[in-house]
């Protein structure tokens, strides 16, 4: 029996009942332009591990996530299957690895295109954010099983932000034309879940250069819903936020340790 068709009454998909299979696809192609020079952002390594494998444990720690799609720079696609069987990871969990593209968008494509049948749900996960909890991965996966075509964790911003013309030219100031109502804005992160249907059809119909892959549901017109977001999965882009992301993880160790 498939999931639509169960009744109202069965159990929830999280108490055991069999679920729609969840893959999660991980764009890891891009390079770190933001965080300086060396090799691929999603290599350098957090704690002594690459921030990829961090990512990889993150998504696979779910029970729910039976597949993982690591979406790898265009040229390095044999380094990241070496570093995949060189790091302990679930066995309950199968790995595959596909070449990235030029863009975030195209990668997140070519890591759909390598998915086999039998997932009904997609979770997208940058591998720059190597430390989001599973927590946080359970509750998006909860929203989409409950009916969502698309979720994403969700938090308000500590800043005010303003709108701005672009400057005239280097240097010059640009100028402010609003400030948008802080209490209705949220700072998204991922990983974003989708039915797979609906994330697919996104990334066959929309052309515009987005930076995540709810944007593509909106411009379809289907349904976007939030879940709350966790501060620990915030997105390692500049140097300091590598700082950052040593302090969680040795936070994290030290309370293992007691
Ligand atoms: N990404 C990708 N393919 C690209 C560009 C980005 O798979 N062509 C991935 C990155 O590897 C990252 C995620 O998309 O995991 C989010 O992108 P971002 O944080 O912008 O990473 P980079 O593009 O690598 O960084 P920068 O923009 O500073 O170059
Ligand atoms: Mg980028």
């Amino acid at each position: 029996m498939s999931d639509d068709q169960l009744p109202p009454s069965s159990p929830h998909p999280a108490s055991g009942r069999t679920a729609a299979r969840t893959a999660a696809v991980i764009p890891a192609a891009g390079r770190g332009v933001r965080l300086g020079p060396g090799v691929p952002k999603a290599l350098r390594t957090l704690g002594g591990t690459p921030m990829l494998i961090h990512a990889v444990r993150a998504m696979a720690d779910s029970r729910a996530v039976s597949l993982v799609v690591v979406v790898a720079p265009p040229d390095g696609a044999a380094e990241v299957k070496s570093l995949l069987d060189a790091h302990a990871l679930p066995d309950r969990t199968d790995f595959l690895v596909v070449p990235g593209g030029g863009t975030r968008q195209e990668s997140v494509r070519l890591g759909l295109d390598a998915l086999p049948p039998g997932y009904d749900i997609v979770l997208v996960h940058d591998a720059a954010r190597p430390l989001v909890p599973v927590d946080t991965v359970d509750a998006v996966i909860g929203a989409v099983r409950d009916g969502a075509p698309a979720v994403v964790p969700a938090l308000p911003l500590a800043d005010t932000v303003k709108q701005v013309e672009p400057a005239a030219g280097p240097g010059e100031p640009e100028s402010v034309v609003a400030t948008p109502d802080r209490s209705l804005l949220r700072a998204v992160q991922t990983p974003q879940g989708f039915d797979r249907a609906t994330l697919e059809r996104a990334h066959r119909t929309v052309k515009d250069n987005v930076t995540d892959d709810a944007s593509m549901v909106e411009q379809l017109g289907r349904a976007v819903v939030t879940v709350p977001g966790h501060e620990e999965a915030f997105k390692v882009t500049r140097p300091l936020d590598l700082i950052l992301a040593e302090a969680v993880l040795a936070r994290r160790r030290l309370n293992d340790g007691f």
